[in-house]
């Protein structure tokens, strides 16, 4: 069974609560369960982390290399647009990795128009809610040949 990260940056605990109106009703809880659900039905085995803190992604990131995570998707959240530390880190190991979005980020405010780390990735999915990590599962199925 191929091996999958879900690695949820800072703030994505906050759903559910946080802008309704943007990011939808689903809790952070019951878009991990969604995940789960999704993956074992998928033949997947899932991880999931989330982490306020660029600094513990990064880790999680590097400690994915040692683990021989077989592909990652990630929701980088605000750090998205600015970290060249998280982007460094994703193209430092290996693993393909998908970036997802929640909202439409390109029609969103200016800011978040930018992604640095979408480059490192193979793709960027976004705009669907919590289906955008479901098509980011289809997307390493097929990227890791799986039937
Ligand atoms: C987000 C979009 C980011 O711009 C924002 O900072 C988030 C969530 C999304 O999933 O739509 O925290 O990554």
């Amino acid at each position: 069974m191929k091996k999958i990260l879900v690695l949820h940056g800072p703030n994505l605990n906050f759903l559910g609560i946080r802008e309704k109106g943007v990011y939808g009703e689903m809790s952070f809880d019951g878009l991990n369960e969604y995940l789960l659900k999704t993956a074992e039905e998928l033949g997947l085995r899932l991880e999931v982390f989330q982490s306020n803190s660029e600094g513990d992604l990064i880790d999680r990131l590097q400690q994915a290399y040692f683990d021989r995570v077989d592909g990652i998707i990630i929701n980088p959240g605000a750090y998205t647009h600015y970290s060249y530390a998280l982007r460094d880190a994703i193209a430092s190991i290996n693993i393909p990795v998908v970036e997802v979005h929640l909202s439409n980020i390109h029609n969103r405010e200016e800011f978040r128009h930018t992604s640095v780390t979408a480059p490192v990735c193979i793709g960027q999915i976004a705009g669907f809610g919590a289906y955008s990590y479901i098509l980011g599962m289809y997307a390493l199925k097929m990227k890791l040949n799986i039937q």
